[in-house]
């Protein structure tokens, strides 16, 4: 059988170079501090479709990742007043951000934010209930998309929960609009691949429970919960 990293070798990149973390990081430094009111303009319904639909319960142990400037983190945090709730992003300013902002709105929270690499996180194997990510494959390339759901499998419990947010590919005149804002700034923007990803969960052994559509506006976004 083909293994599963063989399988993205044929995903159309659109022109995405294959190591850019790098950039992505440098970019995404730059724009933290601006970067809520895109969150909140686009993001936020999603989000909170993503935990209403999680089975997320107070007292969990939770990791987000990608936390970006924290909207979602925050939100994670205060329906988790009785567990523990860990947030990492590439970006050091966003995870900073993120920190900052959980710390005064939260004081007493047991949650902490923290610089991290999704493809290769500092957490001991099947330590976490559920894992959130929003809005982060489309920035990785094919293989580290790969490696980043298998980080996600190995960091869960059994039968712990993953809830992912992708961008809708469902619109053609945003689809338009995507492929050449991700050919401008593919650091920023990467590229769609939510109808890929489905099919590359079930591949690393996650089981599908939920899925969702919603729109923010004219942003298309899927929600997908699935169990180790
Ligand atoms: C499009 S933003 C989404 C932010 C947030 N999740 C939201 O829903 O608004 C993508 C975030 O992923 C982060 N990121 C990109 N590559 C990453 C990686 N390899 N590991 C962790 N975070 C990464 C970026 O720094 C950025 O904050």
């Amino acid at each position: 059988m083909e293994r599963v990293e063989e399988t993205v070798g044929v995903w159309p990149a659109n022109g995405l170079p294959a190591t850019l973390a790098e950039r992505t990081r440098r970019v995404y430094d730059l724009v933290a501090a601006v970067y809520p009111v895109s969150s909140m303009l686009f993001h936020s319904r999603a989000h909170r479709c993503s935990v209403d639909v999680s089975g997320f319960r107070d007292g969990m142990r939770v990791l987000e990742v990608a936390t970006g400037s924290g909207e979602m983190f925050r939100r994670l945090v205060r329906a988790n007043g009785k567990g523990t709730t860990i947030g990492v992003d590439l970006s050091p300013n966003m995870a900073a951000l993120t920190q900052r902002a959980a710390r005064r709105k939260f004081p007493r929270a047991r949650a902490h934010c923290q610089a991290v690499d999704a493809r290769q996180m500092p957490f001991r194997s099947e330590s976490f209930d559920a894992v959130f990510c929003c809005y982060l494959l489309e920035l990785l390339a094919a293989e580290d998309i790969v490696a980043t759901l298998q980080e996600f499998h190995r960091v869960l419990r059994g039968n712990g929960r993953l809830s992912l947010v992708l961008i809708g590919q469902n619109r053609a005149a945003f689809n338009a609009i995507y492929r050449l804002a991700g050919k401008l700034a593919p650091e920023f923007w990467g590229r769609q691949v939510e109808q890929r990803v489905p099919e590359l969960m079930e591949r690393i052994s996650f089981r599908i429970l939920q899925d969702r559509t919603v729109r923010q506006i004219f942003y298309p976004s899927r929600v997908l919960v699935a169990r180790k």
